[in-house]
């Protein structure tokens, strides 16, 4: 009988990593982690019974990016509001569903930026969504302002998403690689499923909505026309395309298998669809700590953007570094 005896949960790996990577660590991180997981378990238990209890469908109002809002995004969003809240290390939160900053009472010493349900359009069908977050530590002068969030990816201390699929999914950075969780319902612990992954540098997989190629930029057309063609080093055979439309599902999948994922800028909307804060930061941050990359519509590195605007967009291209680096030979 083979039963794991010593399975790592995730708040016994958060504790190992306070311990490893940072002695003087005062644990304010790790009881933040601890209360996002809580808030990814609410959301989790909400989505699964969403059908069940007419949580399906759209609230009937919008957002400040002009998204249409579904009940869950509503849901999710208010679920990650007062999880962070009640953490009382949080002082600053941007979510894709609040026009402004919030910034609660309290000593918190973290700025989060969460997209609390992405890939919502999807719900109605039964698609895998996700709860998307970045996380910055305040400069100790701070008081908690707009300024703690509108700053490079490079300085996100941790980033991540979980996937509500077949289980809910976590995939986590701290900036010492990246961690796989898989939530057992029963014990109600995220337990540690895939240490130190890493993304295959190659892998003939593009993931775009080809439905926007019509506005693309000619080069951007050629790159994807290219991947098409028999390809030498596939034995004449091309690339496959894969693209859910949730971009927490097409990313998941990118980790795992390899390959490019893209949301480009095109002449309709010249800087994409895709937020910076809350969607391009954290998995930009996840892809490089795994291994990949990810550059602009312009091949400039994500991560060192600088946002003006707490929900400004940018083009990406991101997943495999040896399909990165194919894409920039295009610009
Ligand atoms: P959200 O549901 O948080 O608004 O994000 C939706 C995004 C992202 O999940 C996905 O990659 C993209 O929208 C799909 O957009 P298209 O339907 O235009 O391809
Ligand atoms: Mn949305
Ligand atoms: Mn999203
Ligand atoms: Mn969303």
């Amino acid at each position: 009988m083979n039963v794991d005896t010593d399975i790592v949960t995730l708040t016994r790996f958060i504790l190992e990593e306070q311990q490893k990577y940072a002695p003087t660590a005062t644990g304010e991180l790790s009881l933040l982690l601890n209360s996002l997981q809580f808030a990814f378990k609410f959301i989790a238990h909400n989505i699964r019974r969403a059908e069940l209890v007419n949580l399906i469908g759209i609230s009937g109002t919008a957002n400040s990016t002009g998204d249409v809002q579904k009940k869950l995004d509503v849901i999710g969003d208010e679920i990650f509001i007062n999880a962070m809240k009640s953490s009382n290390n949080v002082k600053v939160l941007v979510s894709e569903e609040q026009e402004d900053l919030i910034v609660f009472e309290g000593g918190g010493r973290y700025a989060v930026c969460t997209d609390p349900i992405d890939g919502s359009s999807n719900i109605d069908a039964g698609v895998s969504v996700g709860t998307i977050f970045g996380i910055y530590r305040l400069d100790d002068s701070s008081t908690g302002s707009i300024r703690d969030v509108l700053r490079r990816g490079t300085e996100m201390v941790a980033a991540g998403y979980t996937m509500y699929g077949a289980s809910a999914h976590l995939m986590l950075t701290t900036g010492f690689g990246v961690n796989g969780f898989t939530l057992d319902t029963q014990l109600g612990e995220f337990i540690l499923t895939q240490p130190n992954l890493k993304i295959p540098n190659k892998k003939a997989i593009y993931s775009v909505n080809e439905g926007n190629s019509y506005y693309w930029p000619d080069n951007f057309k050629k790159y994807i026309e290219d991947l098409k063609k028999p390809q030498d080093e596939l034995k004449g055979k091309p690339y496959s395309a894969r693209y859910i439309g949730s971009m927490v599902a097409d990313i998941h999948r990118t980790l795992l298998y390899g390959g490019i994922f893209s949301y480009p800028g095109d002449s309709k909307s010249k800087n994409g669809k895709l937020r910076i804060l809350y969607e391009c930061f954290p998995m930009a941050m996840l892809m490089e700590q795994a291994g990949g990359a990810a550059v602009n519509d312009k091949g400039e590195r994500i991560l060192e953007l600088l946002p003006k605007g707490i929900h400004d967009k940018s083009g990406i291209w991101l997943g495999s570094k040896g399909e990165v680096d194919r894409f920039l030979t295009y610009l």
